[in-house]
């Protein structure tokens, strides 16, 4: 990987594989995965404060409030000090404008898939409830629907994943995070990946990007 390539955000909307290639990106690279997606989850199964605070947005689609993710990440990208992968985040401009500050980022890859895609997909996700190993029934389906083939845990439909849920999540994406693409375009860090192709030739394309 480029020694200069050490602080990486994965962008895109909901559905679009961030998840599925930063597991790949970090088994491969040694980055650090932060995912604020995970890590919300992670609170509210705890019942953590955050998480009460944070549930009701997750459950219906709707961003968390900056403060609260700012807060959350900020001491995690700190403590990254050979590198990260961001998996979720920044979402706003004023989460990126936060990063900045913090910690600004080398290259951002906008992983893209539309509205339909984004549907179809999530609609058909599975993921695993003990190592979180992300299936889909539609696309890459396990052995058994219900089984992890990695460890044997129990596969569950994410809160979020219904399909009203998903279309909002979708307009959050519009409304809210697509204006990123634009803000990273200008400082000339972007990177595209067409995520309707094969997760493979996905991944193929990020390891170029990151030149792996
Ligand atoms: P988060 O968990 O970040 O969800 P998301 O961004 O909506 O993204 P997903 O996890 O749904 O999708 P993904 O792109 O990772 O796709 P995946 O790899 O799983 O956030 C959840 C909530 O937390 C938010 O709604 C918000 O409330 C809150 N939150 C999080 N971060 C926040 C922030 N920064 N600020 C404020 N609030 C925040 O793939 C999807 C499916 O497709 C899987 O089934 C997979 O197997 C399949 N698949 C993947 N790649 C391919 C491929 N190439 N071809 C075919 N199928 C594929």
């Amino acid at each position: 990987m480029s020694p200069q390539l050490t602080r990486v955000a994965l962008l895109g909307p909901p559905g679009a594989g961030k998840g599925t290639q930063a597991k790949r990106i970090v088994a491969e690279t040694g980055l650090t995965h932060l995912s604020t997606g995970d890590i919300l989850r992670d609170e509210v199964g705890r019942g953590t404060e955050l998480g009460q605070a944070a549930r009701g947005f997750m459950d219906r689609g709707e961003l968390v409030p900056d403060g609260l993710i700012v807060d959350m990440i900020g001491g995690r990208i700190g403590d990254a000090r050979s590198g990260f992968l961001l998996d979720g985040f920044p979402r706003t401009v004023a989460q990126a404008e936060a990063l900045d500050r913090i910690s600004p980022l080398d290259v951002v890859i906008n992983i893209d898939l539309p509205r339909e895609e984004v549907i179809a997909r999530l609609t058909a996700r599975r993921v695993c409830e003990n190592c979180g190993r992300i299936y889909n029934l539609a696309f890459q389906p396990p052995e058994d629907p219900s089984t992890c083939a990695a460890c044997g845990g129990r596969l569950c439909q994410r809160d979020d994943d219904r399909e009203d849920v998903i279309s909002h999540r979708y307009d959050v994406y519009e409304n809210q995070t697509a204006p990123l693409i634009e803000f990273y375009r200008g400082r000339e860090l972007l990177q595209e990946a067409d995520g309707r192709m094969g997760s493979d030739a996905v991944f193929e394309r990020v390891l170029e990007i990151l030149g792996t």
